[in-house]
């Protein structure tokens, strides 16, 4: 089963991908954590990439796309989900013929519908482990144990330098601008489906799973 979680910044995409690599043995595909450890390891892509995401715009299709026809090549377990990924329509394009390739098809695009007004607190909020990457926001998911990650028992955390109200607000306009536009292309498709993004994790969840098992 393949999958795309669609949603702006702080919509919740990681946090739900996250989970559904725990409990389906899916395998997330985020665009913008390739692009972060690639910035990391000073790579050409890297390179290229830094200052936009810094900027809160977007870094070229063509990058992105051979991004995740590299990824899909090492294999996908349980299925894909895509988080971040596609953003434009040349990007859906491009899925599609990246998946025709391999056989693969897309089952769910799920929107994650949400305030946007309030996505700025998430955003600001969310840090993660540095060693393992589990995701945790200040006011909204924390550590059991302050300061420990649950996961993997490491003490160091770290946040991203677009998480400022400011890039934040141009990543918002990005993802009006040029992703919500593709949701059609998957509504032709009987592809579509909404949950509400506002409700705490545990019941966008239970509405993800709802879903997924054709029940939403
Ligand atoms: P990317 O990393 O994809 O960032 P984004 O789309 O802006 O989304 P976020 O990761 O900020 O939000 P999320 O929906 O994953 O929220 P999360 O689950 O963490 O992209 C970054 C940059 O890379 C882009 O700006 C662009 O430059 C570039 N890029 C990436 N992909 C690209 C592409 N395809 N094409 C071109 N450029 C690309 O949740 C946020 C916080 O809220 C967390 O702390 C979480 O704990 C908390 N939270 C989550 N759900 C809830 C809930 N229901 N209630 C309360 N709190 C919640
Ligand atoms: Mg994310």
């Amino acid at each position: 089963m393949n999958i795309i979680l669609l949603g702006p910044p702080g919509a919740g995409k990681g946090t739900q991908a996250q989970r559904l690599m725990t409990t389906r043995g899916m395998v997330q595909l985020s665009t913008g954590d390739m692009l972060r450890a690639a910035v990391k390891a000073g790579s050409p892509v890297g390179l290229q990439a830094k200052a936009v995401m810094d900027a809160g715009q977007l870094v070229s299709d063509d990058i992105v796309s051979a991004l995740i026809g590299e990824r899909l090549d090492q294999g996908i377990g349980g299925g894909a989900i895509f988080d971040g990924y596609p953003r434009t329509a040349a990007q859906a394009e491009a899925l599609d013929g990246l998946l025709e390739a391999r056989d693969q098809t897309l089952d769910f695009v799920i929107e994650l519908e949400v305030d946007e007004a309030a996505l700025i607190e998430r955003v600001e909020g969310r840090y993660t482990c540095a060693r393992c990457g589990t995701g945790y926001h200040d006011r909204f998911k924390l550590p059991k144990v302050p300061g420990v990650c649950d996961v993997c028992g490491s003490t160091e955390f770290k946040r991203r330098p677009d998480d400022n109200a400011e890039t934040v607000r141009t990543r918002m306009q990005e993802y009006r601008a040029k992703t919500a536009p593709i949701l059609p292309i998957y509504q032709v498709r009987g592809l579509v489906h909404r949950v509400d993004g506002m409700a705490d994790i545990e019941h966008v969840a239970q509405s993800i799973d709802a879903i997924l098992a054709g029940r939403g």
